[in-house]
């Protein structure tokens, strides 16, 4: 297993994601527990883009519960259609969100959160879980992070 992932800091945030999600798949293939997974998952990509907050919300039952996360503490349950990730699961859609104020709704769970991105990761037509990333900056989240972060929910849904 790899020890360490290796990327170039100075790159852009494309060429950042594409060096990463290589060996971030390699990483999880040949490991069957998920939460390992997705443990790693959220440390590589707090280590690499610095995110405020990163991590994911699992479906259980009737609602969307705390799973792996780098940052600080994060409220543990969201009913679908609340907040930005129970929106995203509800509407199973990438949503990007540049200033969370302006988002009604918005479930603020660090008073430094101010932009978010949370990406469904879909499994056989279902929403499983969605991945939540969040910055301490405004706009920190665009169409690349979009493409790529849903690139990523694809190599998660495929050891779900
Ligand atoms: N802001 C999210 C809640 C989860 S935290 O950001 C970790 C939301 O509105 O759904």
């Amino acid at each position: 297993m790899a020890e360490s992932i290796l990327f170039d800091k100075n790159a852009t945030r494309a060429k950042q994601y594409e060096q990463l999600l290589p060996q971030i798949k390699a990483l999880i293939e040949f490991e069957t527990d998920r939460i390992a997974n997705l443990a790693n998952v959220a440390a590589v990509l707090k280590e690499a883009f610095y995110f405020l907050w990163v991590g994911f919300y699992e479906f259980k039952s009737d609602e969307l519960v705390l799973g792996p996360f780098q940052g600080p503490l994060a409220c543990t349950r969201i009913k679908p259609g609340k907040g930005v990730c129970g929106k995203s699961f509800e509407e199973a859609k990438t949503i990007v969100v540049p200033n969370v104020d302006e988002f009604p709704g918005h479930i603020a769970c660090s008073s430094l959160s101010k932009s978010e991105i949370v990406v469904p990761i879909i499994k056989n037509g279902e929403v499983v879980a969605v991945l939540d990333a969040d910055s301490d900056t405004l706009n920190n989240f665009d169409k690349i992070d979009q493409q790529y972060l849903e690139q990523l929910a694809q190599i998660i849904a495929m050891q779900w």
